[in-house]
C-alpha cells in the first residue's frame, strides 16, 4: 500500500491519475489518496505532494502511544538502513507552511527516543534534517509518519527512487512542502512558483545567463531571473511593473508570447502565460525542438477538471524530446501544473 498526498481539493486530480495507470485508489483523509497497491517506482504522480511508499497503519491513543506502534513498524527495518531521515507531519495539517509543527514533532521526538533507547546502531544513523547536504538525500532511506487524526497514523520507510530531476519521495521536503522565503519586492505572488521550481530542480538563472520569460507581466517570475543577476527579456502584451519593470538588465518586449522566438539559444526558457494547455504544450514543443533553452520552467493551466489528457500529452511530449523534466502540482500552483527540467 502506498499513500499519496495531495493539495486538498485535488485528490480527485490525483485520483485520477492513479486509475489511469489501473491502480485503485481511496481517499483516506482529506489530501490522502491511498493505493491499494504499489506506486509504479520511477513514474511521477504529479498531483502528489509526496509518496509514502509500501506504508501500513499505526495506532494509539496518546503521543507515547502511537510512537509505540511507529516504533514497533520500524525497529526492525530501521536495523538494515545505512543512513536515514525522518518526516512525521499532519496532512494538510493546521499550519500549511509547515505540517511537521505541533503533535507531530511530538511524535517525532518520542519516536527518536525510543529509537535512542532501543536502537543504538540505528539512532547514530539518523540525519537530522537541518543537516541534510543534497548528496546524502540521494543516498539514504526516508521514514515518514503521516498523522491522519490523533490517533492514527500512516508509517513509511522506503529509499527514495531517483527521478530524471530529484528524488520520490524527496527527503528534503516533510510532506512535499518547498518553503520558499518570501520576497516583499517581488511584483507578484506567482515568484514562488519559479523559486519551488529551481529548488526542486537545484539549478537557478546565474549572473549574466539570459531568460526569456513569457507572458511575463507584472513581473514575479522575471524578479527571480534579475534578483539572480540574470538578464531577462520578458515578452506580454502588458508593461512589468517596478522591480523589474525598469530595471537595468531587463528587456520589454510588447507581444505575443506564441509568435516569439530568440534570436539564438537563451539559457532559461520561462512560460507562465494563461492560455490553454494545448496552445502552451505546443509553445513548448517548439522551444525543445528548436533546441532554444537549456533549461526551462513552464505552466500548464487546465480548463476545469480536463487534466489528464494534457498531462498525457505534456508526458509524451517531454520524452519525445529528450528532456530530463519533472511536471509538479506545485505549493502554489492552482488549477495547473509546472513543468521544469534541462533541455
Ligand atoms: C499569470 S500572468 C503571468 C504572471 C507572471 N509570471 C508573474 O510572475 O508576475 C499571465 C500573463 O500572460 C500574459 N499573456 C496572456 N496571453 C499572452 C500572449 N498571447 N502573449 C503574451 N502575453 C500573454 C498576460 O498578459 C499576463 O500578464
Amino acid at each position: 500500500m502506498d499513500a499519496l498526498i495531495a493539495a486538498e481539493g485535488f485528490e480527485d486530480a490525483l485520483r485520477e491519475e492513479v486509475a489511469a495507470v489501473g491502480l485503485r485508489a481511496t481517499t483516506a483523509a482529506p489530501g490522502v489518496v491511498v493505493v491499494d497497491d504499489a506506486w509504479p517506482e520511477g513514474l511521477d504522480p504529479v498531483f502528489a505532494r509526496q509518496r509514502l511508499p509500501g506504508c501500513a497503519r499505526a495506532a494509539g491513543d496518546s503521543v507515547a502511544r502511537l510512537a509505540k506502534a511507529t516504533f514497533d513498524l520500524l525497529a526492525l527495518p530501521l536495523d538494515s538502513c545505512d543512513h536515514w531521515s525522518l518526516h512525521a507531519f499532519a496532512w494538510p495539517g493546521p499550519d500549511p507552511a509547515d505540517p511537521s509543527k505541533g503533535r507531530p514533532a511530538l511524535v517525532a521526538g518520542a519516536l527518536l527516543d525510543l529509537v535512542h533507547r532501543h536502537r543504538r546502531r540505528a539512532r547514530r544513523r539518523f540525519v537530522p534534517l537541518d543537516d541534510l547536504t543534497p548528496e546524502q538525500a540521494a543516498d539514504l532511506s526516508l521514514a515518514q509518519v503521516l498523522l491522519l487524526d490523533r490517533g492514527a497514523a500512516l508509517v513509511s520507510l522506503a529509499r527514495p527512487a531517483r527521478l530524471p530531476v530529484g528524488l520520490d519521495p524527496d527527503p528534503r521536503w516533510p510532506a512535499g512542502v518547498v518553503a520558499v522565503a518570501p520576497d516583499r519586492r517581488a511584483p507578484s505572488s506567482a515568484y514562488r512558483k519559479a523559486e519551488e521550481a529551481y529548488a526542486r530542480l537545484g539549478l537557478a538563472p546565474r549572473p549574466g545567463e539570459r531568460v526569456v520569460d513569457l507572458g511575463g507581466s507584472p513581473g514575479g517570475w522575471t524578479w527571480t531571473a534579475l534578483a539572480r543577476g540574470a538578464r531577462v527579456l520578458a515578452v506580454d502584451r502588458a508593461p512589468l511593473a517596478p522591480p523589474a519593470g525598469g530595471h537595468p538588465l531587463l528587456e520589454e518586449r510588447r507581444g505575443d508570447a506564441f509568435r516569439f522566438e530568440p534570436d539564438a539559444p537563451v539559457d532559461w526558457l520561462l512560460c507562465d502565460v494563461i492560455a490553454a494547455p494545448e496552445r502552451t504544450l505546443d509553445l513548448l514543443d517548439r522551444w525543445l525542438a528548436g533546441a532554444w533553452c537549456r533549461r526551462f520552467v513552464v505552466n500548464v493551466k487546465f480548463k476545469g477538471t480536463a487534466r489528464q489528457a494534457p498531462l498525457d500529452a505534456l508526458r509524451a511530449l517531454l520524452a519525445r524530446r529528450g528532456a530530463r523534466a519533472r511536471v509538479k502540482h506545485l505549493v502554489h500552483d492552482k488549477n495547473e501544473v509546472t513543468a521544469f527540467g534541462l533541455a
